[in-house]
């Protein structure tokens, strides 16, 4: 492929990113500004029974989701790197808490253990994932940092795949919410996860690295905390 072409591709999918992440920020929005109104039927007792985990939960991933696609721009980590790094704080800030409220929430969610045990998990990898990418970042080890971070986000971005994800299973199952919903606390996540991690792969075989274990190739001092 060109590397026109191949920029056109990446500039789309940023875009798609962006605006499918922005409509599930404001859609979560509506969760903090409207509550009990905008709740789903099914989910409404857990979420008057624990109104904090929710609205913690609702508050941090909205954040982390409206900024994550922005830490993925190549012109703001070259050109802007002190934006970067603020927005990259409050990126960590953000998804640590929705994972740990995520985490709480997940305890409680519709479906018995095997929704339980899918968004859990999704926590889990959540925080891995976050907590690799800041730690790799406070080592300096930029290429490190930017495969942990695509992995983040890409579990982060569960909270759009799910809501593609769960109208299509609801009707695969004839309109019964159950095991869609079962369903859908896996796929929501793991297909993303095992796409971003074959993407950094790729990324470190096309730059000549042995792995993302390289140090950093392009200005260390863009991503430096
Ligand atoms: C990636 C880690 C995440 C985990 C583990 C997680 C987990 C959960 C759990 C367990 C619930 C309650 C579901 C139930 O009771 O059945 C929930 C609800 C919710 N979450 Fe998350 N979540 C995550 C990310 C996000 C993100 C990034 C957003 C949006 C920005 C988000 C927005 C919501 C909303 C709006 C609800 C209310 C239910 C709904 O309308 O679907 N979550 N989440």
């Amino acid at each position: 492929m060109s590397k026109k072409r191949s920029r056109w591709y990446a500039r789309l999918g940023w875009g798609v990113m962006m605006v499918f992440s922005s409509m599930v920020a404001l859609y979560t929005l509506s969760y903090l500004v409207l509550g009990e109104q905008v709740y789903v039927e099914v989910l409404v007792e857990s979420f008057l029974a624990r109104p904090w985990g929710i609205y913690t939960h609702a508050f941090f991933a909205m954040i982390a989701l409206a900024l994550g696609p922005f830490q993925f721009r190549g012109l703001m980590i070259e050109h802007r790197p002190p934006i970067h790094r603020t927005l990259g704080k409050i990126y960590v800030v953000g998804a640590l808490m929705t994972g740990l409220s995520g985490l709480y929430m997940a305890g409680y969610a519709y479906g018995g253990w095997i929704s339980q045990l899918g968004f859990g998990t999704m926590a889990v990898a959540l925080l891995v994932t976050t907590s690799m990418a800041y730690l790799k970042i406070r080592a300096r080890h930029i290429v490190e940092h930017r495969a942990w971070m695509i992995r983040s986000f890409s579990v982060l971005f569960a909270a759009v795949t799910l809501r593609l994800w769960l109208p299509v299973l609801t009707a695969l199952y004839q309109g019964d919410f159950t095991p869609a919903y079962q369903w859908v606390a896996w796929v929501a996540w793991v297909p993303n996860l095992i796409g971003a991690d074959w993407y950094v792969r790729r990324l470190a075989r096309r730059s000549g690295t042995a792995a993302v274990e390289q140090p950093f190739q392009y200005s260390t001092a863009a991503a430096t905390p």
